[in-house]
């Protein structure tokens, strides 16, 4: 372990977030996020779209991060930057930018997985938050992905279980384009449940085996309740939509706690942690609380600011790199479809 302050510049550009991060060892400098409000006019992220918005900016989104951390480009130790999975166009903005950057300054250039990174960011310095031992458990939740991992070390995890179709994200978001609720719609969605009643209306949870998960079925289930519905009652969603919110989110959340404590039961691992855009749901981080009493549970819930898309994640998973020497050269290529 070195003495040193290691600096580290994080980009990540895998789905519609353009995003950088300036790390410090293990704690965040910076963290700047540019989003791109452009899909929401599609109800969905525009792949071609996404990398034309990252080429604009990826430039101004790192200096901002330079900017904030204090720090000067000619301090940097190591470059970190997303791999994949993702869009391949819009991965390869941010591939490209941190080769070229590493290139240019002359220092080592680390290539990072988002999914891990996901769970990783369990390991940013924070203070009032505390690290999970291994082995953990982390049920990684986000409009791209939906999977359990058992998480023996920093880069050794196993994929335990994941979904056999849509992710959780989209669970959410189609659901909430049926009720005519913007793009992405979990954040609505949520807000909405928080003022409704989660028992109004009962949707029915997938069978599937072990420790995988479905979610293309709830999304059927929704459309056919709310056309019967609507035919009955023209105003039926505005009449009722916190308690439609309400319910579509307590199912989701009962699927996602079924697999979970199966998951738990089946290792014996009782250290339980959540990753991805969905963790920043209240119900979720809530139910998740509540287990901590009910089943012996330790959770680690993170930040949200490093629950959605974000560079810092990238960062930590840099860092932590940087330390083994586990270098990426001029070579690497971003991989969309990149496993754990
Ligand atoms: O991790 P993320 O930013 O991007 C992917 O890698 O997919 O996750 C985005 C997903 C979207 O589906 C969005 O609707 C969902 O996270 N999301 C939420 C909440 N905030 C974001 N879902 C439910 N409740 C929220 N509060
Ligand atoms: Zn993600």
């Amino acid at each position: 372990m070195t003495s040193q302050n290691i600096y580290i510049l994080a980009i990540e550009s895998s789905c519609d977030d353009t995003a950088a991060s300036v790390l410090c060892n293990g704690k965040v400098l910076s963290n700047v996020v540019a989003g791109q409000k452009i899909h929401a006019e599609y109800g969905g992220v525009v792949p071609e779209l996404a990398s034309r918005a990252h080429q604009q900016n990826i430039v101004p989104v790192v200096h901002q991060a330079l900017k904030k951390a204090n720090l000067d480009k000619s301090q940097l130790h190591a470059i970190a930057f997303t791999r994949g999975p993702g869009l391949m166009g819009s991965l390869l903005v941010g591939t490209s930018f941190a080769k070229s950057l590493s290139y240019g300054l002359n220092i080592p250039l680390i290539d990072v997985n988002h999914m891990q990174a996901h769970i990783l960011a369990h390991f940013i310095d924070e203070d009032g938050y505390y690290k999970p031992p291994f082995p953990f458990l982390a049920m990684t939740i986000s409009g791209g992905h939906t999977q359990i991992v058992k998480v023996n070390s920093y880069f050794e995890m196993d994929v335990i279980g994941e979904t056999i179709d849509d992710a959780v994200g989209e669970a959410f978001d189609k659901s909430g384009k049926i009720l005519g609720l913007g793009y992405p719609a979990g954040p609505e969605m949520d807000k909405r449940a928080q003022m409704g009643n989660p028992k109004a209306f009962k949707f029915t949870k997938p069978k599937v085996e072990g420790l995988n998960f479905s979610f293309s079925g709830l999304k059927t289930a929704v459309l056919y309740f709310i056309q019967k519905e609507t035919k009955a009652n023209p105003n039926f969603i505005v009449e009722h939509l916190n308690d439609i919110c309400a319910s579509i989110q307590y199912t989701i959340i009962g699927i996602l706690m079924d697999k979970l404590k199966l998951a738990s039961k089946q290792t014996g691992i009782k250290h339980i942690a959540i990753g991805g855009g969905v963790s920043a749901n209240s119900g979720i981080r809530k139910t998740l609380k509540d287990a901590e009493s009910k089943f012996g549970w330790t959770t680690y819930i993170p930040k949200f600011e490093f629950t959605t898309d974000n560079a810092a994640m990238i960062g930590i998973v840099g860092y932590l790199k940087y330390l083994e020497g586990n270098y990426a050269n001029q070579s690497i290529t971003a991989s969309a479809r990149l496993k754990i």
